[in-house]
């Protein structure tokens, strides 16, 4: 058994837990964008493979109380057999969190970390270590917590919302990990409609559609548990062929709409590379045109709330979002924006409830309709 951290986007706690208990059945200590787990290391490739929520996935490689100065620090890092994990010379990034610890300046840490890692690779002998520089840097983690101190690895590498299907971008995108939580908060039921009218560059569609085929969001990426250790490449490539194994093709009522169309090829590729293009119908088209149509089911949208639009065309976007809203009283909704001040005005708050929520580090309101 091994010790693992995931880390979550703030406030989707909760969603990452129900995601845990789906696939394995088990509960964890959850807390403060924190869940940790204590498995085998096919379980934790499988938690990279399955993320849909969360940020990363850190292997615990020691852990001790009392960590108050920095030659205990250095002790605790220096005794890790650190040869099982490091099958190249990857250049290191030493990330550290410390809250209410003696042990605070982070570039001292930093530095005894890496004179620790070092001594620690090269049995003690004081030989140099030239790490490779064409190789990609992995992430070491020092936290420490009342002077708990804990060693982690990143086995993700890159942060899980990167699933490899976004070839390229455009402006203001949602991340894909909370667009994956938007559909997942709004319980839509997969053999109804499903609408974004605001879709830009399809993240919340292409996540809702690779959530009702069960595509497990991580089939397309790299991680670093691949590169960092000899892990049984047979384990991974078994939980590969599960993954595939699992994916529905169901026919579903996907619907996307925007305004602007110059974004429509990378749109259609990046849901081409997530597997999904053809459960995507996408109209170029503003959507006022809705207000009059009786829409049904669930819609999740992310509308404009600050770039390209000053505060008038705001103003009149969002009284018509108003009339959307108002006009489909059979449409189960919800949106996001973190144009709080003016849709407070707007709408009632008493029709709605909210729920805070960070796009990339912007706090947002995920408002829902309440029935
Ligand atoms: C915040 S972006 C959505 C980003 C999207 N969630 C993504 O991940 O790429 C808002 C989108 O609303 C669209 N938009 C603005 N006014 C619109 C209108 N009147 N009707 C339809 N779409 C509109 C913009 O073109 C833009 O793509």
């Amino acid at each position: 058994m091994n010790k693992y951290i995931l880390s979550t986007i703030a406030w989707v706690e909760s969603i990452a837990k129900r995601e845990i208990l789906k696939q394995w059945w088990t509960i964890f200590k959850v807390k403060d964008r924190i869940i940790e787990f204590e498995w085998t290391d096919d379980v934790m490739i499988r938690v990279n493979l399955w993320s849909r929520v969360w940020n990363k996935v850190y292997k615990i490689l020691t852990e001790s109380e009392n960590i108050d100065d920095f030659d205990k620090l250095y002790n605790l890092i220096n005794n890790i057999n650190l040869k099982n994990y490091f099958k190249k010379k990857f250049p290191l990034s030493i990330k550290v969190k410390s809250i209410n610890s003696s042990l605070f300046s982070v570039p001292t840490i930093q530095k005894i970390t890496t004179k620790a890692i070092i001594n620690n690779l090269t049995n003690n002998s004081g030989e140099r270590v030239k790490f490779d520089s064409n190789l990609e840097k992995f992430e070491i983690m020092i936290l420490l917590i009342n002077n708990k101190a804990r060693i982690l690895l990143n086995t993700s590498w890159d942060s899980l919302h990167k699933r490899g299907y976004r070839i390229e971008t455009w402006d203001a995108p949602i991340k894909e990990n909370l667009a994956a939580a938007l559909v997942l908060l709004s319980w839509w039921k997969f053999n109804e409609r499903f609408y974004d009218l605001f879709c830009g560059s399809w993240t919340i569609v292409i996540e809702a559609a690779m959530i009702a085929k069960n595509i497990a969001p991580g089939l397309k990426r790299k991680f670093a548990f691949n590169e960092l250790w000899i892990i049984n490449r047979d384990i991974y490539d078994k939980e590969l062929i599960i993954a595939e194994n699992k994916i529905f093709n169901g026919t579903y009522d996907i619907f996307a709409s925007d305004i602007d169309s110059n974004i429509l090829d990378i749109a259609k590729s990046n849901a081409k590379n997530a597997g999904v293009l053809d459960n995507i119908k996408f109209m170029n088209i503003d959507f006022t045109i809705y207000i009059k149509k009786k829409l049904k089911w669930t819609l999740v949208s992310n509308p404009p709330y600050w770039y390209r639009l000053n505060v008038d065309d705001l103003d009149y976007l969002y009284k018509n979002i108003n009339k959307l809203l108002k006009e489909n009283k059979n449409l189960k909704w919800w949106i996001i924006t973190s144009y709080f001040l003016w849709f407070n005005k707007i709408i009632k708050l008493s029709n709605f409830k909210r729920r805070k929520l960070y796009n990339w580090w912007e706090k947002t309101y995920f408002y829902k309709k309440i029935n």
